[in-house]
């Protein structure tokens, strides 16, 4: 049976992860964070002294990545080891947007992706989904807000815990990473031409997911 896949991509911070899993879980549908992917590869090429042996170990098939559910919660394992704790940090979210770069790491990705959104009814969110992974979803959101916006709601998730970064340096990190993601030769990170584009600049996280289940119930016969 044919399955159903909604595609959300747009830049670091504009909500596509907090969005696509309220949405998931409305529908009935797997969340799949593309994003946690490229991110436990980065965390995996740390083991690696240099660019070379990182792509041999991945050709070497020595990268094996599994995600699992709990309660609707996407889990990612690494050869075994549940890292999902791991991935969230300033330098994980650096270096994944660098290693993210590389076609090897692109095509390493890719058929496990798209295997997942074969087998269940998917909301998948990235960089690349409507344009390169599922370029024939049934309906393509381009989700994005201003780089002021999403740094300064950035800032307010992170502003209570230690060592929280000023907003200037998380703008700075924004910027940076839409930079390395919209840059790359690879799949780089733009609107697909049949995404719909919500600017969720001015918008709160409700009326964002409002907007998008009104997209689903006209566009998608989900009965
Ligand atoms: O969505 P995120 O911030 O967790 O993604 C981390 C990095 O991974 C991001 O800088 C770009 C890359 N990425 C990508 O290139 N393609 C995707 N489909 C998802 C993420």
């Amino acid at each position: 049976m044919k399955t159903c896949n909604i595609a959300i991509d747009g830049p670091a911070g504009a909500g596509k992860s907090s969005i696509a899993r309220e949405i998931a879980s409305r529908l009935g549908f797997v969340y799949v964070d593309t994003g946690a992917l490229y991110r436990a590869i980065a965390l995996f090429s740390a083991d690696y002294p240099t660019q070379a042996d990182f792509l041999q170990a991945l050709e070497d098939a020595a990268c094996h990545l599994e995600l699992k559910y709990f309660g609707g919660t996407q889990c990612i394992f690494l050869n075994g080891d549940n890292v999902t704790d791991k991935l969230r940090t300033p330098d994980i979210s650096m270096k994944a947007s660098q290693i993210s770069a590389l076609p090897e790491v692109r095509a390493f990705l890719l058929d496990q992706q798209k295997s997942i959104a074969k087998e269940h009814n998917v909301i998948m969110d990235g960089r690349d989904i409507g344009t390169v992974v599922l370029p024939d979803a049934d309906l393509k959101i381009f989700l994005t807000a201003s780089p002021e916006e999403r740094a300064s709601r950035r800032y307010l998730e992170l502003e209570d815990k230690p060592d929280a970064p000023s907003y200037e340096e998380i703008l700075e990190d924004i910027k940076r990473r839409d930079y390395n993601d919209s840059h790359r030769t690879v799949a780089p990170l733009k609107q697909a031409k049949d995404a719909i584009l919500i600017d969720s600049t001015t918008m709160g996280f409700h009326e964002v997911c409002e907007a998008i289940l009104e997209l689903i119930e006209e566009k998608l016969d989900l009965e």
